[in-house]
């Protein structure tokens, strides 16, 4: 285990903000990670660092940046139908989901093309195109910072929601998570797949003409969701960025029925609960500020959602801009937008 010092965050995060560690190292065992909280205690702050593209530095980082680097995936149950897969922290999500789709293996390729980590993925319950984490997740293993003991949590002990976890709330800077099992289905047929959503089946369609429907696979599905996601989301790798900053907020009938008088174009999805999903990115949109920039920090043209960092911007003005953004959205239709990305 070697400790660096004064280490360079940059390659580290997806909104490539040039910030420091105080000190940084990499984990690649369980040995390693207790080693690094038996010292803690108490010592220095410990920050978790998974693949980057969730968080926003606006500063240097005080104390101890710990990067996850356990790989391994493995396959520990197996039915006729279903395999478990354990995946280990450190692997990178959609290295998993290719994978995953390579072997025919289903429920997750609606997930394609998520930046981030294994570990990562059940902090926000990363969702996408009709899919969410929980969906396939069957347990997450980790380790509690303050004894060091090893637990594991049942997809109902997660407590997930949408972007949202356990992870988030009672244990935040408690437990790191170290591997997740997931559940994906052997061979599955074109009755299990999820293309309902948004604009897959047309993707579908233009990817592949000459394929019927019924003969569907996981590889079509993940190549129409990469390509709808290389259409509308800025690459990290060449604009920085992380996802979707805000998370769409869910109302109450009687705030949409408000809205709605006053927006009849507002477009809207009914929850199960009653509630009423709207999407952020529309609301941003009407505010003017789709495409728009402040030096160099903006909110991305294909997708009023993504806040970027189109060169040297740095957290401050990333978050000053959120925040802008986020008021006028709040003069315009008295709604507060919720960020998804973690500001440190
Ligand atoms: N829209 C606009 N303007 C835009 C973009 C979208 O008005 O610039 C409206 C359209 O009406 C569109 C609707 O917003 O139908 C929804 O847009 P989109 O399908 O692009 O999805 P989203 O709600 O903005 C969510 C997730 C994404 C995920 C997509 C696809 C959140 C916070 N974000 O975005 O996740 O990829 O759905 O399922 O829930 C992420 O979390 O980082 C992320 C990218």
């Amino acid at each position: 285990m070697i400790l660096q010092h004064n280490y360079p965050l940059k390659p580290h995060n997806t909104f490539a903000l040039d910030v420091f560690a105080e000190q940084f190292v990499s984990i690649s065992s369980e040995e390693e990670l207790r080693e690094v909280f038996r010292s803690e205690q108490g010592a220095r702050p410990v920050f978790v660092l998974g693949g980057g593209s969730n968080v926003l530095f606006t500063q240097n980082v005080q104390g101890l940046v710990c990067k996850i680097a356990l790989t391994g995936i493995r396959i520990v149950r197996e039915t006729a139908e279903t395999l478990d897969v354990e995946c280990a922290a450190g692997e990178g999500w959609d290295d998993v989901v290719r994978t995953a789709v390579q072997q025919n293996w289903g429920g997750i390729e609606n997930l394609s093309l998520i930046p981030g980590s294994i570990g990562a993925a059940p902090v926000q319950n990363i969702g996408a195109y009709g899919v969410e984490l929980k969906d396939v997740l069957v347990s997450v293993q980790g380790m509690m910072r303050d004894t060091g003991e090893m637990r594991t949590l049942t997809q109902e002990e997660c407590k997930f929601g949408y972007r949202d976890s356990i992870f988030k709330r009672d244990l935040r800077n408690k437990f790191v998570i170290t591997s997740v099992m997931m559940r994906l289905r052997k061979n599955p047929t074109a009755n299990n797949l999820h293309t309902s959503y948004g604009a897959i089946r047309e993707e579908l369609t233009k990817l592949f003409p000459e394929t019927p429907h019924e003969s569907y696979t996981v590889h079509h599905v993940s190549e129409a969701v990469r390509s709808i996601r290389r259409s509308k989301l800025p690459d990290p790798a060449v604009l920085g960025n992380a996802g979707s900053f805000f998370k769409n907020p869910e109302v109450s009938r009687n705030v949409y029925e408000r809205l709605h008088a006053e927006h009849p174009a507002m477009p809207v999805f009914v929850l199960d609960s009653g509630k009423v999903k709207i999407p952020a990115a529309w609301l941003i949109e009407q505010t003017g500020w789709k495409g728009r920039k402040d030096g160099d920090a903006g909110m991305h043209a294909q997708q009023a959602l993504v806040l970027v960092n189109y060169g040297n911007a740095t957290g401050q003005d990333l978050v000053r801009l959120s925040e802008r953004v986020r008021a006028d959205v709040f003069a315009k239709f008295a709604l507060q937008l919720e960020t998804e990305v973690n500001i440190v």
